[in-house]
């Protein structure tokens, strides 16, 4: 068998220049050609760092070996786990870590969206923290997924966790350990509510379990957020927002300062409701659209009263060819994979002039403001940092026909 001559890794010391989208650091070799660092817990422009070099056809790839210079702004560690576990890319970002992320965004627009309105940065507050993680347990150990394989960082608490998910993590090893909670090899689903507090648990096999002050028992019934006047619940391993006071705060202000439309919002893979409940009050009606059924029953629990409807569907099946009339706003929110092409078509020959878009993978959401564009123009753009201490985005744009 033909096998491809390995081409040997060049050591080499390099300055950063910039991070590209997704947090690798571009460098350049002596004759110009690109080089893509990467590295655990965060990288600063104008940093020197050691590497080897692994050249392909076009550009060169490393890992960061060790620093030769460290930029002074970056943050000591404070996590036992933050060079290995694979939860917080930034985490050595420190104060820094959000002008860091909106340089990401730069470099991501410059390339994918170089007509691009001029965009807001919503930067995180410092007490943003995850109301969800997900945990591993092997059987002997709880924790985190090691950085780019699925072998087990063991964890006793979480920082980047509200203070209750991560209070939750010994007491929920203490239950596996004691048999309290089921022993077999699994992931798990630890969340909160807003405010943080109950804890619930779930299996794989969506079993759920509460921690009350004398330990976990099996509960039924949804994890409860409070967002202004608003109350959402939802099952414990179903959708929610990771940061659900964060999430609220940052949406409403980007959603308020826009020149929306008042007909019909078309609330489009709704999930339990979060966009109908944060805006509905200014449609004279909401359609929800989820396709996950257990969602669409708690989005009716959590909308009842208000003048919504909510229909289990795929978003792109059931959509009509003219969907809504001028006057209506038709919001999106697709999973990370973006708007399918059967849903760009509908949209292309929908009767509403206003479209929102929301997209949690900044790249898939380049290439849908691509798709859109013969008949859909972005007028307004906001990026939110609503993953502290990851590389993720929110990118939410504003829409009008022509
Ligand atoms: C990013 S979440 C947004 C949920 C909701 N807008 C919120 O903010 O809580 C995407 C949602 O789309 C749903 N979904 C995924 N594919 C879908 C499809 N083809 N049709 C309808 N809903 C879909 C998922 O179940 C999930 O609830």
């Amino acid at each position: 068998m033909y096998r491809k001559p390995e081409v040997p890794a060049v050591k080499s010391v390099l300055t950063i220049e910039r991070l590209a989208w997704g947090g690798k650091g571009v460098a350049r070799a002596e004759d110009g050609r690109l080089i893509l660092l990467s590295a655990p817990l965060a990288l600063f422009p104008g940093e020197q760092v050691e590497t080897e070099i692994r050249w392909k056809p076009r550009h060169g790839e490393g890992d960061v070996k060790a620093w030769v210079r460290s930029d002074r702004r970056r943050a000591a560690s404070g996590c036992p786990v933050a060079r290995t576990c694979g939860g917080c890319d930034l985490w050595e970002g420190g104060r820094e870590t959000s002008e860091l992320k909106r340089s990401m965004v730069v470099d991501l627009f410059a390339r994918a969206l170089p007509d691009a309105p001029e965009w807001r940065w919503l930067e995180a507050p410092e007490d943003a923290r995850r109301h969800r993680i997900q945990l591993h347990w092997t059987g002997r150990d709880l924790g985190f997924h090691r950085r780019g394989s699925h072998s087990l960082v063991p964890v006793t608490a979480c920082p980047a966790a509200t203070p209750a998910l991560s209070a939750a993590i010994p007491r929920m090893k203490e239950a596996l350990e004691a048999r309290i909670l089921p022993t077999r090899p699994q992931r798990w689903e630890l969340v909160t509510g807003t405010p943080a507090g109950d804890v619930w648990a779930q299996d794989e096999g969506g079993r759920t379990w509460r921690l009350e002050p004398d330990g976990w028992h099996p509960a039924q019934g949804g994890v409860v957020h409070r967002l202004g006047e608003a109350v959402l619940a939802h099952r414990p391993g179903g959708f929610f927002q990771v940061c659900p006071p964060w999430a609220w705060q940052a949406f409403g202000e980007i959603l308020r300062a826009w020149p929306l439309p008042g007909g019909t919002l078309f609330d489009l893979y709704g999930g339990v409701g979060f966009f109908t409940a944060l805006l509905g009050s200014r449609f004279q009606r909401s359609v929800l659209v989820e396709f996950d059924g257990p969602a669409v029953e708690w989005a009716r629990r959590n909308l009842e009263g208000t003048p919504t409807e909510c229909v289990a569907a795929d978003a792109a099946e059931w959509a009509p060819e003219s969907l809504g009339v001028p006057g209506d706003l038709i919001l999106l929110d697709p999973p990370r994979t973006g708007l399918d092409p059967a849903m760009c078509e509908k949209l292309h020959t929908a009767g509403a002039d206003d479209l929102v878009l929301v997209g949690c993978d900044g790249a898939m959401f380049c290439r849908d403001v691509a798709r859109l564009a013969p008949v859909w123009k972005l007028v307004d753009l906001a990026v939110v940092d609503l993953f502290p201490l990851t590389t993720h985005v929110e990118c939410v744009g504003r829409f009008r026909k022509g």
